[in-house]
C-alpha cells in the first residue's frame, strides 16, 4: 500500500478530455487560463485515450500528454492520471477479438461502447500491462502526479469460454470437490448434480437461472475476478510509482441513489489505496423532496467512507446536469454549492466533476461540463463552480479533519444479492437498500452521525448496530453479534432476516438456535400481503401502519413492546426487546412506515444516552453534519428545502462562509449552507 499524505488542500476538478481538442491549440491554451479561474486545481485524464496513446500496435504517441504534463505544471495543478483500459481501441479489438465479451446469452460483443472487455483474456491483461508501464514509467517522476485513476467505473460481465474456465477454477479452489459444490447448490433438485467440473456455466436465461447458489457464487467470482483483472493492472503502478495512492470509480446505480449491484464494493474498497465514487442525484425531480435525496446522498456517501474509514474522494458529480437521464434538469442556483459541500461535510476530500470541457461530438457533448465551448465564463455554472472553488480554498484546513459514529447500520452487498434473489415473500417488493435507506432516514434527520458497514465489519466501537432485512447470516457473522451483545451492544434486526447461510441454504429450521437465544424468541412464520393491504403495530400506546411483510414470533426469553392489531396474529407481538449478557436486541417483526422507526429509534437513543450535542432544535430538511479535529469541530448545516429555515444550536460558533459570528439561532436561506467553526 502506499504511503505517500496528500497534499492538504481540496482537490477541486474532474474529468479532462484534451485528446478530443488536440486539433483545436486555442482551445487547449484557453483551458489552462480557465481552469485556475474557476478555482479548479486537479485535472483527471486519460481513461479513454488509449486510442490517442498508441494510434497502432507498439506506436505510441505521449507527446500531447507530455504537454498536457507542462500546462497543468505551469499552473501548480495536479493531475489524476487514468489507465485506459476502459476503452480499447478498434485496431485491439480487430487484431485480438478475445478482449470482446460475451454476454449471458452467449452473443460475443462487438467492437464498441466501452467497459465492453473480458477481465480474463490474458491478451487483454498484457496489453493493458503494457500500457499501464509506459504511462508509469514515463510520468513516475511528475511533480503534479497526484493519484492513479485506474480504469474507469469497472462493471458488466463476460461469460466467453476463459472465464466460464476461470469461473471453474474459481470454484474448485472454493469447494475443492464437487461433492461439496453440489451440496452447497442443492444438487439434488431438478437433477442438477454436476459430475464434471466443465458442466458448469455461469448464469443464463437460455440455460440455469434458477439455481441461487450457483448465481451467488457467479456474482463472488465476478467481484473477484474484476478485482483480480484490477491487481494486474496495479502491479507496475506499484513497482514503478509505489508512493503514488491507486484508486477505481465506484458509482451507484443509475436510476437512484442506491448502491450499485455489480460488484461488491466493500469487498474491492479493501484493495484501493481512496475509495472514490461518480455521484448524480436526480435533484428535483418530481417524485422526491430535495431532502429525500439529500439524504440518499448521504446514505451513500457515509457507505464509501465507511469501506476504509478514512476521507474518501468525490471522483464525478455534475456541475450541472447530466444527459443520459430521461429528463436531464439543471440545478437550481445555489445547489452546487450546497450538493459539494455536503460530500466534504460526509468525509469527501476532493469535488471533482464529470467534465471540465463540454465535448463536441458523440454522445455527452450535452452533458454539463464547467468549461463551455465558446469559453463563456459569465454564467451561472461557471460562477457557481469558481464560488465552490473559492470556498474550498478557504477551508482547506478541514482535510485533516474527519467524523466518527457510533452507531452503524449494515448494508451488505452480498446479502443484496441473495435477497434479491430468493423467490418467495414479494419477487418484487423486496426493498433491501431503499429499507435501509429508511432507516438510515431517522439519524439524518436528526444529525446523528451513522456509518454503514458490511455485515463482515468489526463492531466493537458501536453502541449502536441496526441490521435491517440480513437475510443471510453467516456463522462468523452470528458469533461477531453474539459476542458484541454480550459485551454490552445494541442490535436491532427485523423481519426476513438470519432465514440463509452463506449458500443460500435454508437453516434446518426456521431459525438457528443462536439466532433465537439472541433475539430472545422462536421465528414462526413470515407473511407476506398485497400492495395497499396494511396491518397495525400497537407501540407505546400508538397505532402505527405495517406493509409488505409480517413475522409472527413465540416469545422465549424476548419481552413485548408491540403487538399486531389485526389479521390471525392479532395481539401477538410484532415488535421485542432481550436482554442478552450486557447488552440487547430488538426485532422489527413487520415493514413499517417511518413514523414507527421515529419513534422506535428515538426510545433507543434516549435509553442510551447518545446525544447530538450541537443542535438543541434541529430540522428535518436541515441536515448537520460534523468534521472535527482535536481542537475544533466544524458543523456543517445545509438547508436541503426551497424555503428558509431556522434551528437552533447550543453553542456560539463562527460561519467560516460569510465570515460572521453566529448566536444560537441559525437562520439558512433556501438551499443555504454554513460551516461553522466551534472551538471543543
Ligand atoms: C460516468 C462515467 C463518465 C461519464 C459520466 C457522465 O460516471 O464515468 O465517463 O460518462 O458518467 O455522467
Ligand atoms: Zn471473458
Amino acid at each position: 500500500m502506499c504511503k505517500k499524505a496528500l497534499p492538504n488542500l481540496f482537490f477541486h476538478g474532474g474529468d479532462y478530455f484534451p485528446e478530443q481538442w488536440l486539433s483545436y491549440p486555442e482551445i487547449l491554451k484557453k483551458d489552462f487560463e480557465l481552469i485556475p479561474y474557476a478555482k479548479m486545481n486537479t485535472v483527471t485524464i486519460g481513461m479513454f485515450a488509449w486510442s490517442c496513446l498508441e494510434h497502432a500496435e507498439g506506436e505510441f504517441d505521449f507527446a500531447w500528454l507530455d504537454d498536457v504534463f507542462e500546462r497543468v505544471e505551469a499552473i501548480n495543478g495536479y493531475i489524476i492520471l487514468g489507465t485506459p483500459s476502459a476503452a480499447r481501441p478498434a485496431w485491439l479489438a480487430q487484431k485480438y477479438p478475445e478482449v470482446l465479451r460475451v454476454n449471458e446469452n452467449r452473443q460475443k460483443l462487438l467492437f464498441g461502447g466501452r467497459h465492453n472487455h473480458c477481465y480474463t483474456s490474458p491478451i487483454y491483461r498484457a496489453k493493458v500491462r503494457e500500457i499501464n508501464i509506459k504511462l508509469a514509467e514515463r510520468y513516475k517522476d511528475r511533480k503534479s502526479l497526484l493519484m492513479w485513476h485506474v480504469s474507469n467505473e469497472y462493471g458488466g460481465e463476460c461469460h466467453c469460454e476463459q472465464c466460464q474456465t476461470a469461473f471453474r477454477k474459481w470454484l474448485k479452489e472454493k469447494y475443492q470437490t464437487l461433492e461439496n459444490l453440489n451440496n452447497a447448490w442443492w444438487g439434488c433438485f431438478w437433477s442438477h448434480w454436476y459430475t464434471d467440473w466443465t458442466q458448469i456455466e455461469s448464469p443464463s436465461p437460455i440455460g440455469e437461472i434458477m439455481n441461487h447458489g450457483l448465481n451467488l457464487d457467479w456474482k463472488r467470482f465476478v467481484t473477484a475476478q474484476t478485482i483480480n483483472f484490477y491487481q494486474c493492472e496495479i502491479e507496475p503502478l506499484r513497482e514503478i510509482t509505489p508512493n503514488i495512492p491507486v484508486t477505481t470509480n465506484f458509482m451507484a446505480r443509475e436510476e437512484n441513489m442506491l448502491p450499485y449491484e455489480g460488484l461488491d464494493y466493500q469487498k474491492f474498497g479493501q484493495h484501493v489505496d481512496i475509495v472514490s465514487w461518480d455521484c448524480y442525484p436526480t435533484w428535483h425531480n418530481n417524485v422526491e423532496s430535495t431532502a429525500d435525496i439529500a439524504s440518499k446522498v448521504a446514505f451513500m456517501d457515509d457507505l464509501f467512507r465507511s469501506i476504509k474509514q478514512k476521507p474518501f474522494f468525490l471522483m464525478e458529480s455534475t456541475p450541472s446536469r447530466v444527459n443520459w437521464r430521461e429528463v436531464n434538469k439543471a440545478k437550481r442556483p445555489g445547489v452546487h454549492l450546497l450538493t459539494s459541500l455536503q460530500h466534504i461535510a460526509h468525509g469527501s476530500n476532493s469535488n471533482l466533476y464529470f467534465q471540465i470541457r463540454q465535448s463536441r461530438g458523440a454522445s455527452e457533448k450535452f452533458h454539463g461540463s464547467v468549461l463551455r465551448n465558446d469559453n463563456n465564463t459569465d454564467n451561472r455554472i461557471f460562477k457557481e463552480v469558481q464560488y465552490v472553488g473559492e470556498i474550498l480554498d478557504r477551508i482547506s484546513h478541514l482535510t485533516a479533519t474527519f467524523r466518527k459514529s457510533e452507531i452503524a447500520i449494515i448494508y451488505d452487498f452480498e446479502n443484496n444479492w441473495a435477497i434479491n434473489d430468493a423467490q418467495g415473500f414479494s419477487m418484487k417488493r423486496k426493498k433491501y437498500a431503499e429499507t435501509v435507506q429508511e432507516h438510515y432516514r431517522v439519524f439524518w434527520n436528526n444529525d446523528f452521525p451513522v456509518d454503514i458497514i458490511s455485515s463482515e465489519d468489526n463492531l466493537d466501537n458501536y453502541r449502536l448496530v441496526i441490521a435491517p432485512m440480513l437475510y443471510m447470516i453467516n456463522d462468523s457473522t452470528m458469533q461477531r453479534f453474539t459476542d458484541y451483545v454480550k459485551s454490552g451492544g445494541i442490535l436491532v434486526s427485523t423481519y426476513l432476516s438470519g432465514l440463509v447461510d452463506e449458500y443460500d441454504l435454508t437453516h434446518m429450521g426456521i431459525w438457528t438456535d443462536e439466532m433465537k437465544d439472541l433475539f430472545g424468541i422462536e421465528l414462526l412464520e413470515n407473511d407476506t400481503y398485497y400492495i395497499n393491504e396494511f396491518n397495525t403495530i400497537e407501540y407505546q400506546n400508538q397505532v402505527f401502519q405495517t406493509k409488505d411483510y409480517h413475522s409472527l414470533v413465540k416469545l422465549i426469553n424476548a419481552k413485548t413492546l408491540g403487538v399486531y392489531g389485526k389479521d390471525f396474529y392479532a395481539g401477538s407481538s410484532s415488535v421485542t426487546e432481550n436482554l442478552f449478557g450486557k447488552g440487547r436486541t430488538y426485532f422489527i417483526g413487520a415493514r413499517t412506515d417511518i413514523d414507527f422507526l421515529n419513534k422506535f429509534y428515538k426510545d433507543i437513543i434516549d435509553h442510551l444516552g447518545v446525544t447530538q450535542n450541537f443542535v438543541v432544535k434541529g430540522d428535518e430538511d436541515v441536515s448537520v453534519q460534523l468534521r472535527y479535529d482535536n481542537v475544533k469541530s466544524y458543523y456543517f448545516v445545509m438547508n436541503f428545502s426551497e424555503v428558509e429555515k431556522t434551528i437552533e444550536v447550543v453553542k456560539m460558533s463562527y460561519d467560516i462562509i460569510c465570515d460572521e459570528l453566529c448566536g444560537n439561532e441559525i437562520v439558512l436561506k433556501p438551499y443555504e449552507v454554513k460551516i461553522l467553526k466551534v472551538d471543543k
